[in-house]
């Protein structure tokens, strides 16, 4: 960020008296090598050592301006000989002074003298225990600092949710808003019945230069070394003077904290180990539906009510898998780059134009790191690579765009491990009409994206106060148990002959026809959800006919397309209920005289339509509320 200028302070300056002697009176050999060597420097999975798991975190892509290392007189030569091994500035190695632990002088006094010596007070600070152990694949520190960037007017301390065994009276405990991730209490070392949060704080902070500036003042008033320690401050900061600090949870522990002895730092690193072997995911795949509007569309993008159902027969495929570089894959029908010839392109150009499904993939991935990144959501350092498939058919307005950016939400949110909990069900819809909305400019209402999250057959009430208040509407499964629905499309839909719609131009100047007939469409979607819980199938036929009249109504024959009428015309002669399932392009009927049907098939195939059976897709069961 402008005129922002952040320095990295890696403490490695403890004394670990613990640790040392028991590895000095080990009696089986296994540790001689280590005798001597401080903890920050002991062996740690992946053939590296705990201060390279740090030094590799927070050394790529240029994060900081510049990076110090603060450590005692005891264990000087054993960093400055890292240093020099590693690629660290030797001259950046700061040198407390202290031997033993009685004359340690304190963490916050260590970076205090960084500060002071370097001249550090204009820079906004990150410190970081560097002696701690962690598993670096967890989380990527750009993705920590936008955090801290994207916050201001606050500080940033990092937390992570203790396993079981873990005692809160080992570590400094954070209270934290689940709305606002604001730190409200601060806990050094609580009692059990002090906290219920289990939410551990380590020395992993990031401080606006104007927190910096009040290291002296807490250091002139807390003048023992046990009184300066970051957990102590942070009481002091929190607690005492208020200091907006927000928190941000990392999936991964961190371990070795303070005084810990042979068994902590065996049984740790051998845990950390297993937890990189398991990281290696197995590909996954999810799939999205395409939908029917069964009842009140479109008016889902002017706060009305809709019925919408997915459809097992047409659906969008995504694929995650962890690989060694970012990659999104073309599919080779939908994004060709190969072609046979410069006729062949012209002509597939022509046909298909350029909108494949890569930039949905993309639009997606970008847009979920941006949620990721103002919410706090820390995300593991791991490159995958993404590929689709998808059998909707195209430009029919059966919601294969939404579908596949749906599938790709689901991937991420699976290779990622966030659930409902960091993502509410009922705002995902708004996700990813947000990326088809501000990515893409695909213009749409909400209905697609619920039923695809949702699955099976959906109420929606979009009413403007319960938009407005909550964010969302409400929803609610109805039982799929529907009548046989048949579907039409065109195998090449042309936009020839149709013109731009000005309703939602006109719904916007207030036009009272327009909103009266949003509000129609309401009204039919209520009168047919009763219709569908009565099975009363005769009044569902007479409604979706309305609901296809209402649309004529309101838009025009000239914006409905010759093509549209003719399919609608085709299932009137035949006494079918038809009315659109989408934006146009295809039309969903209901056929009372079920002897007919094979007849009206035909019909459809002379004209060169595609008839379809519809197969509901039932939602996978689950509670019925949602
Ligand atoms: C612990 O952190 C989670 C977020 O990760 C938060 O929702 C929860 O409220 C926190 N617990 C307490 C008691 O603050
Ligand atoms: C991700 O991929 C890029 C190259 O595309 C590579 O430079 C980087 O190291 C990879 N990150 C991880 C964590 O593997
Ligand atoms: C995924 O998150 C859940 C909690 O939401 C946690 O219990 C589980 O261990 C996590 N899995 C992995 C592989 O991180």
């Amino acid at each position: 960020m402008a005129g922002r200028s952040l320095v990295c302070v890696i403490l490695v300056a403890g004394h670990a008296q613990q640790l040392k002697q028991d590895i000095e009176e080990d009696e089986s050999g296994k540790y001689i090598h280590l005798k001597g060597v401080p903890k920050a420097l002991l062996p740690a999975p992946q053939g590296k050592r705990i201060l390279d798991h740090w030094w590799d975190a927070i050394k790529t892509r240029q994060l900081f301006s510049d990076v110090f290392l603060v450590t005692n007189a005891d264990k000087y030569k054993h960093f400055e000989r890292w240093a020099t091994a590693s690629d660290f500035p030797v001259e950046n190695i700061i040198n407390d002074g202290s031997t033993i632990l009685d004359n340690a002088l304190g963490s916050v006094a260590d970076v205090e003298l960084a500060i002071r010596t370097k001249n550090l007070w204009e820079n906004d600070i990150l410190v970081v225990a560097g002696d701690m152990l962690f598993q670096d694949s967890k989380f990527d520190m750009a993705q920590v600092l936008d955090y801290f960037y994207r916050t201001p007017e606050g500080d940033l301390a990092i937390y992570y949710e203790m396993g079981s065994l873990e005692p809160t009276f080992s570590r400094g405990i954070v209270e934290v808003c689940s709305k606002t991730n604001r730190i409200t209490k601060f806990l050094e070392k609580p009692a059990p019945h002090e906290t219920c949060s289990r939410n551990a704080s380590v020395v992993f902070y990031a401080f606006r230069s104007e927190t910096v500036s009040r290291l002296p003042v807490y250091l002139q008033e807390y003048r023992a070394s046990t009184q300066r320690t970051f957990g102590a401050f942070m009481q002091w900061l929190i607690n005492d003077l208020k200091v907006l600090v927000y928190g941000m949870k990392l999936p991964t522990g961190f371990q070795l904290i303070g005084q810990v002895g042979l068994k902590d730092y065996e049984s740790w690193n051998s845990y950390f180990a297993d937890q990189a072997k398991k990281e290696c995911k197995a590909p996954r795949s999810h799939r999205a539906y395409a939908r029917v509007g069964i009842m009140g569309n479109p008016s889902d993008g002017f706060f009305g009510k809709t019925i919408s159902l997915s459809i097992a027969n047409f659906w969008a495929e995504v694929t995650i898998k962890a690989s060694a570089k970012l990659r999104l894959l073309p599919h080779p029908l939908n994004d060709p780059i190969d072609f046979g010839s410069l006729s062949d392109l012209y002509g597939i150009s022509n046909k298909e134009g350029y909108l494949g499904g890569l930039r949905l993939l993309q639009a997606t991935c970008k847009k979920f790191y941006h949620f990721c990144a103002t919410r706090g959501i820390a995300l593991t350092r791991q490159n995958f690579t993404l590929s689709y498939d998808t059998n909707i058919p195209r430009q029919v307005g059966l919601a294969g765009s939404s579908a596949i950016v749906t599938a790709t939400l689901k991937c991420l949110m699976d290779f990622f491990n966030l659930s409902d909990h960091d993502m509410p069900k009922t705002l995902q819809p708004q996700f990813i009409l947000d990326v088809e909305k501000e990515e893409l400019r695909i213009n749409a209402g909400l209905q697609d994206r619920v039923v695809q999250i949702y699955e099976g057959l959906v109420y929606m009430d979009f009413t403007r106060s319960l938009m407005e208040s909550q964010g969302h509407g409400n929803y609610e499964h109805l039982d799929v148990d529907l009548p046989p629905l048949f579907l039409v499309y065109l195998p090449n839909p042309s936009d020839s002959g149709k013109i731009h719609s000005d309703v939602a131009a006109r719904w916007e100047r207030g036009d009272d026809k327009v909103l009266e007939g949003m509000k129609k469409f309401a009204d039919l979607t209520e009168e047919a959800k009763t219709a569908i819980k009565n099975h009363d199938w005769s009044t569902l036929a007479d409604l979706m006919n309305s609901n296809f009249e209402m649309r004529r109504e309101l838009y025009g024959d000239a914006a409905l397309g010759v093509d549209n009428l003719k399919m609608i015309e085709i299932g009137c002669s035949f006494g079918a209920a038809v009315k659109f399932p989408g934006s146009g392009g295809a039309v969903l009927g209901f056929l009372n005289d079920q002897s007919r049907m094979e007849e009206l098939r035909h019909r459809y195939q002379q004209e060169g339509c595609v008839v379809v059976d519809i197969i509901p897709k039932k939602p996978v069961p689950k509670n019925n509320s949602i």
